[in-house]
């Protein structure tokens, strides 16, 4: 096919995967629509924060359902996401019996799966070298280590959590440093109530000099249909719980982490946008103060 020919098609199915994702994501919520103010701004339901040009990076996949379904039915498409396993692929089939039919429809999305990945050394895996992504999505975090010493077990996980940011920092876009398009985020999405809160995130993630929460939300499974959350020892029949009834009774909530810099940019601009409203308000004020002297000039 010639290069002219074949670069249309590619644009046609890019701007056909985009139309069906603005079609689904308009009838949830649009996450680019400013959502309605509310009182209750912590209820406010976050639609899918993800879109099909952002490059993703998922690790700590389990039976890597969440990857499957942000392929096959949020974004259309898995030509930008890279999901990670921390397993070897035979461990990873053993412990989830879904696992090889998750990955099978991923990829035929045109997503790319990688095994073996810690995500505290992201910089050991050869497949990753000089990437950056828009998304780094780390969803339960766990170490699954079984330590049934309680301070010991938080200390393991917030482990897990410090040295993930650490590494994934240096795989995050960013307009400033290297010109990309986008500023990348980090999503970590937790349990909340007793242990979880133990785990100080909001204190690890400030204890990282370069990094800043930008903003946090409810995650809602439901907005993933076929995204089935798993523990890190797998499926345990009589002992997990299916579906997702796990995390749903935990409140589940999301962590958006981004470079600092990118924190001062969005205050700065908030104080510029803000400032217009002021100035906007006096051009208004001033306007009705002189409509106001002209009727009276008018009346005299
Ligand atoms: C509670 S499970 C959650 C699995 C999956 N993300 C989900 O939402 O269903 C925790 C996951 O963290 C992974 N994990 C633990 N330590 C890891 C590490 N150092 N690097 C990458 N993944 C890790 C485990 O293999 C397991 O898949």
């Amino acid at each position: 096919m010639p290069k002219a020919k074949a670069k249309l098609k590619t644009l046609l199915i890019k701007l056909q995967q985009e139309k069906k994702y603005r079609a689904t994501t308009s009838q949830t919520l649009h996450p680019y629509k400013k959502p309605k103010p509310s009182s209750n701004v912590r209820k406010q339901i976050k639609p899918p924060p993800y879109h099909p040009d952002d490059n993703i990076l998922l690790v700590g996949e389990g039976n890597f359902s969440f990857a499957r379904t942000l392929a096959e039915s949020i974004l259309y498409t898995g030509h930008n996401i890279i999901a990670t396993s921390y397993d070897t692929k035979e461990i990873l089939i053993k412990k989830y019996d879904d696992a090889q039919s998750n990955i099978n429809i991923f990829i035929e999305c045109g997503g790319q799966v990688l095994y073996q990945v810690d995500a505290t050394k992201l910089e050991n895996c050869k497949e990753l070298k000089n990437k950056r992504f828009d998304k780094i999505v780390f969803n339960f975090p766990h170490t699954g280590l079984g330590i049934k010493d309680q301070d010991r077990n938080i200390l393991a996980n917030q482990l897990l959590i410090h040295s993930f940011l650490k590494s994934s920092l240096n795989f995050l876009t960013s307009r400033k440093i290297y010109s990309d398009n986008k500023d990348g985020e980090i999503h970590i999405t937790m349990k909340t109530g007793l242990p979880y809160d133990h785990w100080n995130i909001r204190k690890l993630i400030k204890s990282i000099e370069n990094l800043g929460i930008k903003e946090t939300f409810d995650f809602n499974p439901n907005l993933y249909p076929g995204y089935e959350h798993r523990r890190t020892l797998g499926f345990k029949e009589g002992v997990s719980k299916k579906g997702n009834e796990e995390i749903l009774e935990k409140n589940p909530r999301t962590f958006v982490i981004v470079m600092k810099e990118v924190l001062l940019d969005e205050e700065i601009k908030r104080n510029d946008d803000a400032n217009d409203e002021d100035d906007d308000s006096f051009v208004m004020k001033s306007k009705k103060v002189i409509k106001g002297k002209k009727k009276k000039n008018n009346t005299v």
